[in-house]
């Protein structure tokens, strides 16, 4: 009895810090949600799609919504506002996605992805409709 207590203990305390954290309003994310708001009032998400097929991303990329053959030279890019990291390194937000999707090689020389010559406004308009995707 006093046992089976001690060890529901820090479950409890756990979700009481999750649920903190989620109503700071000073939260980590917020920044980020209003940047992401931003963008989408000057970038649209439709013309994103667009350019994904003219710019070749399908030919790497899985992309929700975008019917391409299949191809996993790079990771499928859905539930991409969900990760931590855009490349598996830099914090994830819609400035590092745009500085990324323009010149992945000045990022990371090493990477795979080359640099396909997109303007900031093209990378907005792509990052627009990779951050709606669930
Ligand atoms: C020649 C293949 C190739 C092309 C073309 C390409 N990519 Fe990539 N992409 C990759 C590879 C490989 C990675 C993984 C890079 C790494 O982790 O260094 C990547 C990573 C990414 C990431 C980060 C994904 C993540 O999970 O963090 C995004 C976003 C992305 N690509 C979007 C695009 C878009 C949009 C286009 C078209 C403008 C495009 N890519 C064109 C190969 C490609």
């Amino acid at each position: 009895m006093h046992r089976s207590t001690f060890t529901l203990y820090p479950c409890s305390v756990v979700v009481v810090l999750a649920s903190l954290a989620g109503c700071d309003p000073s939260g980590p994310s917020q920044g980020g949600e209003k940047a992401t708001a931003d963008l989408l009032t000057r970038a649209d998400p439709s013309r994103g799609r667009t350019l994904i097929v003219e710019k070749g991303c399908v030919a790497c990329h899985v992309v929700p919504g975008v019917r391409a053959p299949v191809s996993f030279v790079g990771p499928p890019l859905d539930g991409l506002r969900q990760q931590a990291y855009v490349a598996g390194r830099w914090p994830n937000n819609v400035e590092t996605l745009v500085r990324w999707l323009q010149d992945p090689p000045a990022m990371n020389p090493e990477t795979a992805m080359p640099n396909v010559g997109l303007t900031s406004e093209e990378a907005e308009h792509i990052t627009a409709y990779l951050v709606t995707l669930p």
